[in-house]
């Protein structure tokens, strides 16, 4: 979508020009999957789908939101002085989180603001179309009210609106990687301390393909609040005997000398997967710094293995795609992406041998799942920026 139909399209529903318009990435994580809520590392990168928007400020304090996604729910009608969370209210609360969280840091909205949003993240694919909208309403705000943030302000004050408003306990990876993401870059992120390096993403004659199961994530949120418990307590039973604040600090050898502690052999698998997949997390960058891309592969097979039977969040849609996307020819590795149960999952594979993989995976799946997957090529992409300003 390009800047002029995104302004006719707001156009068309607002009858004014557009102050602004902008685009917010969506993300793929390469490996250090549910390691951000446990102070490990990450290495996810920004993609080329995402979301547009276009705003423009009004003199009352009406907030009057569209989303050509959700078409029938037409112009949904907020109000600045009101902004709590509303099922009825639907992809809104996203938005009205942002603002809430804004405002609370200090930030003057004093006016409302009429916005578009058309996104071309498949929904509920597990490639962060919520973030991608925090971040995009963050930097509309920005513009529309002339504020001064920094951009991790508006990275922490998306997993604000996640956590707090929306009642998603994540980490930070998603909306620091759509909010920090750089053209041709992966963000190698420390969760712990925020220290993060731009990695050239050098994978030679091979592309990332994007497989979408086309199962919803449902019942993600509450799979993933429990995940989070389970490692928070497996923290708190290690600690009877160590002193650490994250399972992040952990290599595997002190885990396997101390996890005796942990009373329960679910939660001893949950913080194996949280300790061995922030290991593998550092060897994946390692390999790649050095161009080893069948150990990153390898790396990256891995880490689907630990989170299919360690930590459990996979299921038989994303298995059958990795798992068949393993046996084919020129693929150097597949996992799940994002945070599981369903949604989508990558394949590294040779630029010459992706419509063969795309048929033979498509048909395997279609076989065995019932429902045909779809496949995108994954662009790296900047982070959420303003395209035009009247
Ligand atoms: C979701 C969350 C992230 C992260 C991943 C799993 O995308 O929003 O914070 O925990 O799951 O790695």
């Amino acid at each position: 979508m390009d800047t002029k139909e995104l302004e006719e399209a707001f156009a068309a529903i607002f009858g004014k020009e557009a102050d602004v318009t902008v685009f917010s990435p969506g993300r793929i994580n390469l490996i250090g999957e549910h390691t951000d809520y446990n102070g490990g590392h990450v290495f996810p990168a920004a993609i080329s789908l995402g979301t547009y928007g276009a705003a423009r400020r009004r003199d009352d304090k009406k907030l009057r939101f569209f989303s050509a996604n959700f078409k029938d729910l037409g112009i949904i009608e907020l109000d600045l002085d009101n902004l709590i969370f509303d099922k009825a209210d639907d992809w809104t609360n996203y938005p009205k989180g942002v603002i809430k969280f804004l405002q609370e840091a200090g930030h003057t909205i004093d006016k409302g603001f009429e916005l578009y949003v058309r996104g071309n993240i498949p929904n509920g694919s597990g490639l962060s179309s919520s973030a991608s909208l925090e971040l995009l309403v963050g930097v509309v705000a920005e513009e529309l009210f002339k504020l001064k943030l920094d951009r991790l302000d508006l990275v922490k004050i998306g997993k604000q609106t996640e956590n707090d408003f929306i009642g998603v306990n994540s980490g930070i990876m998603d909306q620091f990687a759509i909010g920090m993401g750089a053209d041709q870059g992966a963000i190698y992120l420390d969760t712990n301390t925020l220290e993060y390096e731009l990695v050239p993403l050098n994978l030679s004659d091979n592309v990332i393909v994007i497989m979408n199961t086309n199962k919803r994530r449902e019942l993600a949120d509450s799979k993933y609040n429990e995940r989070r418990a389970e490692c928070e307590k497996a923290l708190e039973e290690l600690n009877a005997l160590l002193n650490i604040k994250t399972l992040g600090e952990l290599d595997e050898a002190t885990f396997d000398e101390y996890d005796y502690l942990i009373k329960d052999g679910n939660r001893i698998k949950r913080a194996h997967h949280a300790v061995s997949e922030n290991q593998r997390t550092l060897k994946a960058k390692a390999a790649l710094a050095v161009g080893d891309l069948e150990k990153f592969g390898r790396l990256v097979n891995a880490s689907h293995v630990s989170l299919e039977h360690d930590y459990e969040v996979t299921g038989i849609e994303l298995d059958t795609l990795v798992h068949t996307a393993w046996e084919q020819e020129g693929v150097l590795g597949a996992r799940m992406t994002g945070a599981g149960f369903g949604g989508c999952a990558i394949a590294i594979v040779a630029k010459d041998k992706v419509e063969a993989f795309k048929e033979n995976v498509g048909h395997v799946y279609t076989e065995t799942i019932g429902y045909a997957p779809d496949f995108y090529i994954a662009e790296i992409a900047g982070g959420s920026h303003v395209l035009s300003r009247k």
